[in-house]
């Protein structure tokens, strides 16, 4: 039977709304399916998306059925699926190495990390024990060596990487070179919520520019009360998430802005918002005869399940490229579904380019001989649609 299995880093928040929204678009036909884009990506419903490992180093997570750990404290997410299926799934320790920060101690439990004191699996055994065919990375902004270390278990495992948090995998070189020679995909970094507060920024940045304005400023500023915002109170884990969400609205302009007229982060944590997000955004520009204007806007809307979409066709487009061997990171996927992809486009190039690599791959697919690709050792065609 066709199916995607699924190993998550990260039992968080976003994972919480990912599976949810599994079960949610499962459960309802397709006259109910608003906010999924693709009801199929390649063949693949979101049905066919399958949990099959999850790691975690929250005590109140770990060694927890996932079905309950997405549940758990301190996730606040909108619980929009309260049912969920018995995955069969227990979450195991991850290596901790930095992926708590150390002022969520000062926090109460019910809002921050709390590791729990045990050592942790080999990701690598686990990987391969289920077989995984993607993993799914969900850490706390800021935990570079706990990214890194998923990024090389999928290297040792043959496992497909979807990579949504600001730690630079497929926009590096380096790593993206690693998956292309492993012969495994990889889409990232740093996803880009289907409507929030980046693809807000670019349009309307873009906007101005294509109608002959000229931006002068700008900035965006964000509040929420989850972890993912509490994590970034600690702004020496912010370097990669600034650049990355600055990057995604630099890109949109004829001539990037000087750093001192673009102010762009998440900027503090209000704990009663909890997975709500709040962003002011503002943009100043010099329009005809020089004559100055400006923008206010202020955009809510709930985190988590805004990236679930991005995350289930990024996903399902990564098992994708592993059925017809395309290896290293996929552009147009992450152009549309990441802050800081490889090669950055206008939103409107990247959904034409998205859907065009999901029509080529699907021909590709179909063509290449079975089995294939599991754990990296089957046949490898190079990066014909890359
Ligand atoms: N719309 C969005 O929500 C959105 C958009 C872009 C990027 N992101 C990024 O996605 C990531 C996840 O967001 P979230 O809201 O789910 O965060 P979260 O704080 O709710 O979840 C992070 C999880 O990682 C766990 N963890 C910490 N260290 C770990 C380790 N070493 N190994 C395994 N698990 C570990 C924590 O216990 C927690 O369960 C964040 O980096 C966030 O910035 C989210």
């Amino acid at each position: 039977m066709r199916e995607i299995r699924l190993a998550i880093a990260g039992v968080g928040n976003c994972a919480s709304a990912l599976l949810q929204g599994i079960e949610y678009y499962r459960t309802h036909d397709s006259l109910e399916t608003a906010g999924l884009l693709h009801e199929e990506v390649g063949g693949y419903t979101v049905a066919h998306i399958k949990p099959v490992a999850a790691f975690d180093v929250d005590k109140r997570k770990v060694g927890r059925p996932l079905e309950e750990a997405v549940f758990a404290l301190p996730n606040c997410t909108r619980v929009f699926q309260p049912e969920l299926p018995k995955y069969g799934v227990t979450v195991e320790m991850g290596p901790r190495l930095d992926g708590v920060a150390e002022h969520m101690a000062e926090f109460p439990a019910d809002r921050s990390f709390r590791p729990a004191d045990l050592p942790a699996v080999d990701i690598v055994r686990v990987l391969k024990e289920t077989h995984a065919d993607v993993l799914v990375c969900y850490l706390p902004v800021g935990s570079q060596q706990a990214v890194e270390h998923y990024a090389q278990a999928c290297l040792d495992a043959g496992v497909a990487m979807v990579n949504c948090i600001p730690v630079f995998i497929a926009s590096d070189a380096e790593w993206a070179e690693k998956f292309r020679r492993r012969g495994l995909p990889i889409v990232g970094d740093d996803i880009k919520s289907q409507v929030g507060a980046t693809i807000l920024h670019r349009v309307l940045a873009r906007l101005i520019a294509d109608r002959g304005g000229s931006v002068e400023h700008t900035y965006q500023l964000n509040t929420g009360g989850n972890t993912d915002f509490l994590n970034m109170i600690d702004r020496t884990r912010l370097r990669s998430k600034k650049l990355s969400k600055t990057d995604a609205v630099q890109s949109q302009l004829d001539q990037p802005l000087d750093g001192v007229n673009i102010h762009v982060g998440p900027s503090d944590y209000v704990a009663w918002q909890n997975d709500q997000k709040v962003c002011f955004l503002r943009l100043e520009w010099k329009g005809f005869g020089d004559t100055p204007m400006h923008l206010e806007l202020r955009f809510a809307g709930e985190d988590s399940p805004n990236s679930g979409g991005m995350a289930i066709d990024a996903i399902r487009s990564a098992k994708l490229a592993l059925d017809c061997g395309i290896a290293g990171p996929i552009e147009p996927v992450a152009a549309f579904t990441m802050k800081h992809p490889p090669k950055q486009m206008r939103d409107s190039d990247a959904r034409s380019a998205l859907e065009q690599w999901i029509a080529r791959a699907t021909v590709l697919a179909a063509e290449t001989p079975k089995p294939h690709h599991r754990n990296g050792n089957g046949v490898i065609r190079a990066s014909v649609v890359s």
